[in-house]
């Protein structure tokens, strides 16, 4: 019963070819949208938090976590190199998982890749709130500009950006993408320029304590900033779309994530060594959590006393450079993170949807959703539906949450990924692989124990919210894409597909 309605991968590369997007993407093309999905709120909004989490050790969070990323990402290139379609993790799963952990694994992917979308969304209004305040005077009052649960009513920011990428997309994926590359050269250039700045002026006292709150903190914070490193297997989702896709995919997916881990690391050295990244306490000493309101009341007391920590910022990277007697760069990096984000929520929202499209087109969501729009070639129906789920998470939940549910959704996608790529192995050991899983033995387990041990050190409420999202998503397979699968004898895709 679990492992059941396995779709053959000669039927999974059939379907493609009968109903396919325009292949358009290169290798460059298909790397910068690698780069603008990972590059994002992690590192310049999320970097606070990890703060409040790990102190100084946060270099090995952002260690532990861009190391699981690299071991699963050697095993999607293996699974996305040998089936270049649409759909990613859950197409996979599909062809050796069968049908019921498929389905799983796309309602998982709907917390990545949406929810991810609105949690950049909120990450980005917190820099263009400062961008207002700091360079044009503009207070954009805070009840407007955070969701109810973070202390305000509408993050109405959040929502605008939501709605103009969105709108983008529904255009079509040639022109996003080049709007796209240009998005991720300012961004690289910001990151470069910080870099520039603030590593040079590394204290190595700002390094001690180095854990102050221990190994816990350290892998807490890893299991949160994973969602820095996260997009990379947004290149997958783009696969129907890539010219020679069996070289392309496997670059483009290593490329960006090697690119983006170098960033990183000396991102996070240069912020501690230069300005410190103890957490806060509160006055009795005990430990406050990141998005708290205790965290939050304690920030407005420090404030008001002239001190406005790292872990107090919504702008990270940009308060770094304001506080270390850089303002004029530290404002043009928080022109460069509004400019630039975007191109995050824009990669997002496109995976997103070309999961639904790739899972309307196998019977399982309505066929109505896989339309293509007979102008600008797109999926418009489920373009527009995903933007105003993202548009609603963002007007109301804070930044730290959405990163916390996406990540819960995207380690167990890449679990079954990483277990898939062993399965079919032995299963299917005579298909050609165009790119091979290194050391697949050693890499695919460590990949899936790494997703396990970060999934149980996310804070209890992204735990509890991924088995609830699991359970209504089995209530929506039994009533619809159980009877609806073209993988059911009987039924038959309007083209013959299935
Ligand atoms: N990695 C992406 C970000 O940090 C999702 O925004």
């Amino acid at each position: 019963m679990l492992f059941w309605r396995v779709k053959p991968l000669d039927q999974i590369l059939q379907t493609a070819e009968k109903k396919s997007l325009k292949r358009q993407l290169g290798a460059f093309q298909l790397t910068m949208l690698g780069i603008g999905a990972i590059i994002g709120t992690g590192i310049f909004v999320l970097t606070a938090e990890a703060a409040q989490k790990a102190g100084p050790g946060m270099m090995v969070s952002f260690v532990i976590a861009g190391f699981v990323c690299a071991v699963a990402a050697l095993c999607y290139a293996e699974l996305a190199a040998m089936v270049p379609v649409s759909g990613s993790a859950y197409t996979y799963s599909y062809a050796v998982l069968g049908e019921f952990i498929a389905w799983l694994v796309g309602w998982a992917l709907i917390l990545e890749y949406a929810v991810a979308a609105s949690a950049v969304c909120v990450g980005w209004s917190k820099y263009a709130v400062g961008l207002f305040k700091h360079s044009l005077g503009i207070e954009i009052p805070a009840t407007l500009a955070n969701g109810w649960s973070d202390g305000g009513y509408i993050n109405i920011p959040a929502v605008l950006i939501g709605l103009f990428v969105t709108l983008l997309l529904v255009r079509g994926t040639k022109e996003s993408a080049t709007f796209n590359a240009v998005l991720v050269v300012i961004k690289v250039v910001a990151l470069t320029a910080f870099i520039i700045l603030a590593v040079p002026a590394i204290n190595d006292a700002n390094f001690h304590p180095f854990a102050p709150l221990g190994t816990t903190g350290i892998i807490g914070a890893a299991a949160s900033i994973f969602f820095a490193f996260v997009g990379f297997d947004a290149v997958s989702t783009a696969a129907e779309e890539t010219k020679n896709p069996q070289r392309n995919i496997p670059i483009a997916l290593i490329g960006s994530l090697l690119i983006c881990t170098v960033f990183y690391l000396l991102v996070a050295a240069g912020a501690i060594g230069s300005f410190g990244a103890n957490p806060v306490f509160a006055a009795d000493g005990s430990v406050l959590s990141p998005g708290s309101a205790e965290l939050t009341a304690r920030c407005t007391v420090l404030a008001a006393s002239g001190t406005q920590p790292l872990v107090c910022s919504g702008e990270a990277l940009a308060h770094v450079l304001r506080s270390t007697g850089h303002s004029t760069v530290g404002n043009l990096l928080g022109l460069a993170a509004f400019l630039a984000l975007p191109s995050v929520i824009l990669t997002m929202i496109f995976g997103q949807t070309r999961i639904f499209f790739v899972m309307s087109r196998d019977g399982l969501l309505p066929n109505a959703l896989s339309k293509v729009h007979p102008k600008y070639n797109t999926p418009h129906v489920v373009t527009m539906m995903t933007g105003l789920g993202v548009m609603i998470g963002a007007a109301f939940l804070p930044v730290g949450k959405l990163a916390d549910i996406s990540n819960s959704g995207t380690l167990f996608a890449f679990l079954v990924v990483s277990v898939a790529v062993m399965m079919l192995r032995r299963s299917d050991p005579d298909r050609p692989r165009p790119f091979k899983t290194p050391f697949v033995w050693i890499v695919g387990p460590l990949s899936a124990i790494g997703c396990i041990v970060l999934f149980f050190y996310l804070p209890t409420t992204a735990k509890l919210v991924f088995p609830i999202w699991g359970g209504i998503g089995l209530i929506f397979y039994y009533l619809y894409g159980y009877r609806k699968s073209y993988m059911r004898p009987g039924n038959v895709a309007p083209d013959g597909n299935g």
